[in-house]
């Protein structure tokens, strides 16, 4: 039996415990067993029925040598960062759930876990429960990864899906998140595309083994998208869902979030609710695709034990990714080239269709506006055209 901590007794981490110790059957055929010995948290939890095994000091686990694997499941990048390089550097292997601290830190504390023999593993970081990250560590392996193109925030998706569904405004569907418990109190993460971003940075980074900076990403979140955009987008047979991508180009990598319109051939459309989906590109396997929760306590709890089985699989050994911590500048989303879906007030129509050519049209004059499907044209030059074109009221991408 490997004796197992759980840092941060919240959402995720109280999962971890109900899934060890629920899955304990389970999880003893698939390793030698996994033991909570230890919980921290600064609260306290009078009745909890593992409130024997809280602990306020993270040394009392950071000393004892018995405890090979933490779980953490706090969040954040400050005291998370430090009590993860301490407990690497004790050589014991971190699994965790938390992206904010992997897409800043990943590289440095995957080095850290190669230096002293143990292993920092992030599955739950990216994707919740879906097996995404093992999936390009371990299965992949002999794929060339030419691009991922996934709906990654569970929230948002959700919100779109309640949009298109409902047809209700966006603020509405927020509310409905929040009172679900999807969306947090402060959403702006979700919302303005930070969170699929951080996580597609975090998958782009694994791809190359090298560190991309979600930071210096194109990002653009759902707060603009109104009901009747959803009615144009279905009219056109698909809908809007915010994606994140990365392209693995010969001449540089490029990544970005921001709602797009997809069309009924992707499968992506049929990934709705909460729900995640991720399309992989590659050169020999050609579409592959992952579908999931991508959040929720269990599936992201189930991913972060995962890992804790893989640790305890190879005691004193480093598995997982090779990630250095050379940095990639990603190239300007101005040489890509898009469809794009344009909504257009009526007058200007007929001078935004001889712009960009027209493939298919939604609706004609509806409230005064119409909307159509762009022929191809490059991200910089549809930017030129649309500068001349004060008619066009939103666009997506294709
Ligand atoms: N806020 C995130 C989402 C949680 O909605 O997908 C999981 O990372």
């Amino acid at each position: 039996m490997t004796e197992a901590a759980v840092l941060g007794y919240g959402t995720v981490g109280s999962g971890v415990v109900e899934v060890i110790e629920k899955n304990a059957e389970v999880i003893a055929k698939r390793c030698e067993g996994l033991h909570v010995k230890y919980i921290l948290d600064l609260r306290d939890f009078p009745g909890d029925p593992y409130e024997d095994r809280l602990v306020h000091d993270v040394d009392v686990i950071l000393s004892d040598e018995s405890v090979k694997v933490v779980c953490e499941t706090m969040g954040g990048a400050g005291a998370a960062y430090d009590f993860t390089k301490r407990a690497l550097m004790a050589g014991k292997s971190v699994c965790t759930s938390n992206k904010e601290l992997v897409e800043l830190h990943g590289a440095e504390l995957a080095r850290i876990a190669k230096e002293h023999n143990c292993s920092y593993l992030f599955e739950a970081s990216v994707g919740g429960g879906i097996p995404l990250i093992r999936t390009i560590y371990r299965a992949l392996t002999a794929e060339r990864i030419e691009s991922i193109f996934g709906i990654l925030n569970g929230t948002t998706n959700y919100i779109l899906h309640r949009m298109e569904l409902a047809g209700i405004a966006f603020d509405e569907a927020l509310k409905e998140a929040q009172e679900l418990g999807y969306a947090e109190k402060d959403p702006t993460a979700d919302i303005e595309g930070h969170d699929p971003a951080r996580k597609i940075a975090i998958l782009a980074s694994l791809v190359l083994g090298k560190k991309v900076d979600y930071s210096s990403m194109y990002m653009e979140g759902i707060t603009k998208v109104e009901p009747v955009d959803m009615e144009y987008a279905k009219a056109l047979g698909g809908s809007i869902k915010l994606v994140a991508m990365c392209e693995f180009a010969e001449n540089g990598v490029y990544a970005m979030v921001s709602p797009r319109f997809i069309p009924k051939d992707n499968p992506l459309l049929c990934v709705r609710d909460v729900f995640n989906g991720v399309l992989i590109h590659s050169d020999m396997l050609d579409d592959s695709m992952y579908y999931g929760r991508g959040a929720g306590k269990l599936a992201t709890a189930s991913a972060v034990v995962g890992d804790a089985v893989e640790c305890v699989n190879h005691p004193g050994k480093n598995v997982g990714h090779c990630w250095s911590e050379e940095k990639v500048q990603l190239k300007d989303i101005g040489d890509l080239s898009f469809r794009y879906l344009l909504r257009v007030k009526q007058e200007g129509a007929a001078a935004a269709e001889a712009a960009f050519g027209c493939e298919a049209k939604a609706q004609e004059g509806v409230n005064g506006e119409t909307a159509f499907l762009t022929a191809p044209v490059t991200e910089r030059d549809f930017q030129k055209k649309l500068a001349d074109l004060p008619a066009v009221i939103r666009y997506y991408r294709v």
